[in-house]
């Protein structure tokens, strides 16, 4: 199994750090465009190899496709990351032309790759790798939904005063502040809906901190965040690497499931070797069905801009 992860920045290499970690890849390519940056991060990694107990190859490259020949997925983390008080959607202008020509180059050298994309505006640059490369549907792949999701849980850990594998929940809709549908009705705290323990006012703020979760680390760290965004990739990239058939929320190009049409956003599919193995539908409250309407609107704005 070969994993190209294209930019060696903080979420490319946190994703290369975790996907080596879980020991199921037997190589991992890091490619940057900043001479000898994506060499250096990838040396870096390897002298973590017996330390961390893995046998992950990792290797880096400088703005050379030819070495992600042959990849069976590819992660593209390319593009500039927000600034405190910027919104996912401001970062259209620069990075839909970076994620067009990596999607492009990845293609030329991998046919058969399955792209993971998770440059902002996440929506629009999985709609926008679609469009470039023409791959069929199952094998793009937006990462937004696992990250948003593990902000969920981790805050409803937090008001319910309970362990995090205790409790469960999904986000959907799109990979933005305004668009996160955080399912707060289908939240559980080992298979008891989270509201017998919590308020609807509680459930709300959880709901609020979680559609914030992102903005809320910019402001802290100055950037944007890395260790989970790199976690939940890894996630995904196991679940096809090792055919596991998990259910993610992933953006994915839509053809009427949902109600929703040609755009790319996130919903409940399962992972396999195959990609996106099965669009999963599940019975949305009209309150539910609503903010995913708003949020594909959303996210349809933006594609507009591409
Ligand atoms: C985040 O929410 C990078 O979009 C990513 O942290």
């Amino acid at each position: 199994m070969k994993v190209t992860v294209v930019g060696a920045g903080a979420v490319g290499a946190s994703c290369a750090e975790y996907i080596a970690i879980k020991n199921f890849a037997s190589e991992v390519v890091l490619l940057d465009i900043k001479e000898g940056f994506a060499e250096g991060k990838a040396m870096d990694l390897m002298q973590t190899a017996s330390l961390n107990g893995f046998d992950t190859k990792i290797t880096g490259a400088t703005n050379d496709y030819s070495k992600t020949a042959g990849s069976d997925i590819a992660v593209i983390t390319s593009g500039i990351p927000r600034k405190p008080g910027m919104t996912r959607e401001e970062l259209i202008g620069i990075n839909a032309g970076i994620v067009k020509s990596v999607s492009e180059s990845l293609v030329k050298h991998s046919p058969d790759v399955i792209l993971i994309v998770v440059s902002n505006p996440m929506d629009t640059m999985t709609y926008l790798a679609h469009k470039v490369t023409g791959l069929p549907k199952n094998r793009i792949i937006g990462m937004g939904g696992a990250l948003d999701s593990a902000r969920f849980k981790y805050r409803l850990a937090e008001a319910l005063e309970a362990p995090i594998s205790d409790v469960d929940g999904m986000v959907i809709g799109g990979h933005s502040d305004k668009g996160m549908v955080p399912l707060t009705r289908l939240a559980t705290r080992n298979s008891v809906p989270a509201s017998e323990f919590l308020s609807e006012e509680r459930l709300d703020e959880v709901l609020q901190a979680t559609k914030v979760g992102g903005a809320t680390l910019t402001g802290l760290l100055g950037t944007s965040a890395w260790y989970a965004p790199g976690a939940a990739v890894s996630g995904l990239v196991q679940a096809i690497a090792c055919d596991q058939k998990k259910i993610f929320p992933c953006s994915t190009l839509l053809d009427g499931e949902y109600g929703l049409s040609d755009l790319c956003i996130g919903v409940p599919v399962v992972l396999g070797r195959n990609g996106i193995e099965k669009i999963v539908e599940i019975n949305l409250s009209d309150a539910e069905k609503a903010a995913m309407q708003a949020s594909a609107e959303g996210v349809k704005a933006t594609n507009a801009l591409i």
